[in-house]
């Protein structure tokens, strides 16, 4: 026994970057992202957001140039997040929205997807993701299920080939599905935030799109956004949105979630989406600005965790980067 042992030597596969590269089980492709936009109906130029390294608030004209860069850089898939000028609370405007939809389509047609975040949080004037009842103690689900099935059927019928619905209510997908097919728009897509966590990474993001909750009863979206505590809940929400309809499935955030990602893939056979969300993505771009870390090689190892974990598709603010990080990546 002990004359037959040798150890293991493991580092062999390790010793240079050409046997490291083809011993990798995970290899990205900027095929697999979606970079995220920013429209803001109130504002003449594009504005910078806070924390977000290289992410713009754009308006109608600016987006359609940032677009193109994208595609240059081999990115044709697009996540887009219109913020209306104006508030309201109960009825909601969502012709910027649509006339957004309708500029990008009309402008680049089949070679870019195009999917619309679909909720009601920059809308309603207390930042809330859905209607809330007179005391602003409780969203009101069926209500604002009605609304979002609604704001799908314009989003769809101005050209959009994914609805995205964000907000977390219960039976939007059912309902969205049932509203686009009724209206004999079958082929357009639902990709649905499905495992959606009540998290404090969204803090950017709630900046570009005036999105935080300011009513007078909820303070937070804890009532209707996953506990980070519950896994049943995330597992039980994206079986039931795939069960309604959804055809992509999102987990969000991404990178403190792998653990959803890997047991979310285990149980669907639809594509996995993983959102590396703002403040995910805030906090590797601060500690590049300190010099703490290189900046494409942190992100290149987040994205990979990412698929290691099960994700087909990763949405990230530095998506238009991916092909050039990919191509020039270090083993
Ligand atoms: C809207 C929405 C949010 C994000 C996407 N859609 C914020 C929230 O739920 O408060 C977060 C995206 C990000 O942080 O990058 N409901």
């Amino acid at each position: 026994m002990e004359k037959n042992f040798f150890p293991v030597n493991q580092r062999r596969l390790r010793a240079d970057r050409h046997i490291r590269e083809l011993s990798a089980g995970v290899k990205l492709s900027h095929r697999s992202f979606i970079q995220p936009l920013f429209v803001d109906e109130a504002i003449q130029s594009p504005r910078e957001v806070n924390g977000l390294n290289g992410v713009k608030v754009e308006t109608i004209e600016t987006v359609l140039h940032s677009i193109e860069q994208s595609i240059k850089n081999g990115i044709h898939k697009f996540l887009l997040f219109p913020v209306p000028a104006k508030q309201a609370d109960t009825q909601f405007d969502f012709s910027y929205a649509v006339s957004v939809v309708k500029a990008i389509k009309s402008n680049f047609g089949e070679d870019v997807w195009l999917a619309s975040d679909l909720c009601l949080c920059s809308y309603t004037s207390h930042g809330h993701c859905g209607i809330l009842n007179d005391d602003h103690s409780r969203l009101e689900n069926s209500k604002t299920v009605e609304v979002l099935a609604h704001y799908s059927s314009l989003l769809a019928n101005a050209g959009v080939d994914c609805i995205a619905p964000s907000d977390m209510t219960d039976g939007r997908i059912g309902a969205i599905r049932s509203r686009l097919n009724s209206l004999n728009m079958e082929e357009v897509s639902i990709m649905s935030y499905a495992a959606k966590f009540s998290s404090q990474f969204y803090g950017p993001f709630r900046d570009a799109c005036h999105s935080s909750p300011k009513s007078r009863g909820l303070q937070n979206r804890k009532t209707y956004q996953l506990s980070p505590a519950n896994v049943n809940d995330a597992l039980a929400s994206a079986l039931r949105d795939e069960k309604e309809g959804a055809d992509i499935i999102m987990v969000k955030p991404a990178a403190l979630y792998t653990d959803i990602i890997a047991k979310v893939k285990q149980q669907t056979l639809r594509p996995v989406a993983a959102y590396h969300v703002s403040g995910e993505y805030a906090a590797v771009e601060l500690l590049a600005a300190q010099g703490l870390l290189k900046r494409d090689a942190a992100h290149l190892e987040v994205w990979t965790a990412l698929q290691r974990s099960g994700a087909d598709i990763i949405i990230s603010y530095a998506a238009a980067e991916a092909r050039e990080w990919i191509e020039n990546m270090e083993f």
